[in-house]
């Protein structure tokens, strides 16, 4: 059995992180890449990316940008063979990019629904079959997904964002079904599900002051969370520390779920 330090440590592991050009995509690439993981930063805009990229190596790290839209199949193959091609392997996949958009249900397009499905379910989808297929070849690997508290459960209201709701709880239930469709190939898969934490896609939830003083004030340890507090679970997950879970959903909230 390895001791504590080595079950968390990453050297000689390749991480794909989607979205990772902000938020807590960037905060997923640089906890992978302290721990010793080789990362490849991918999101829609290679350039952002890049910066992630140069934090990563300022530190002493290695990592790779790589431009991928993951509801688009082909870009994804790409985004997984540029990762095999630059580091010859994939360990971890972390499902992090997403979109939330906020509209009124009776006034919803097909369009603006398919659009945020697309990107957080159906993308998900893609990016975890190119991987998986993969770490079967490779004899394993560890998938983590990024969720939401905001995936139909009790307690949890969160208006005018009916697709967004739906896929995440989408990807909850992806999670159950692909750790028995997965554990023969050695490949555990997981996800976490944030409350409310302090990244640009909040910015909207933000206007309404008085709207997010009342839901922090709900909050028993009163305050948003920060991107590297999601980022701390992905590193477990991701590593052998978590190597008895599979299919289970992380809520990391503030205790948002007892109030
Ligand atoms: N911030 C929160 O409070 C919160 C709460 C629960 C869950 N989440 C989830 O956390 C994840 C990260 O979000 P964040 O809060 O860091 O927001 P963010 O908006 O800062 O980051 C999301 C990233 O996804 C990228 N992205 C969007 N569409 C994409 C596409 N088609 N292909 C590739 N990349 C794409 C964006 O460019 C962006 O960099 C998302 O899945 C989000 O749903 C966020």
């Amino acid at each position: 059995m390895k001791n504590f330090k080595e079950l968390f440590d990453m050297e000689g592991k390749v991480a794909v992180v989607t979205g990772g050009r902000q938020g807590m995509g960037r905060t997923h690439c640089i906890a992978l890449a302290d721990a010793g993981a080789k990362v490849v930063v991918s999101d829609i805009s290679k350039e952002d990316c890049q910066k992630v990229v140069e934090e990563i190596k300022d530190k002493g790290g290695e990592a790779v940008a790589v431009e991928c839209d993951i509801s688009d199949k082909s870009a994804v193959e790409k985004m997984i063979e540029k990762a095999k091609e630059t580091f010859g392997r994939v360990d971890v996949l972390v499902n992090n990019a997403g979109i939330v958009e906020f509209r009124d249900f009776l006034e919803m397009k097909e369009e603006e629904w398919d659009k945020v499905i697309n990107i957080n379910l159906r993308g998900y989808f893609l990016c975890t079959q190119a991987a998986a297929r993969v770490m079967k070849e490779q004899g394993g690997g560890v998938i983590v997904n990024i969720g939401s508290v905001a995936m139909g459960q009790m307690g949890i209201g969160f208006p005018n964002t009916a697709p967004y709701v739906a896929s995440k709880g989408g990807v909850a239930g992806m999670t159950a079904a692909l750790a028995i469709d997965l554990s023969p190939y050695n490949i555990r898969i997981n996800t976490i599900a944030p409350g409310m934490i302090e990244t640009p896609m909040i910015d909207p939830v933000k206007q309404d002051e008085e709207g997010i003083k009342a839901m922090i004030g709900r909050l028993p340890l009163k305050r948003l969370g920060k991107p590297e507090e999601i980022s701390s679970a992905v590193l477990f997950l991701a590593s052998d520390a978590s190597s008895y879970m599979t299919g289970a959903v992380v809520n990391i909230d503030g205790g948002w779920l007892v109030t």
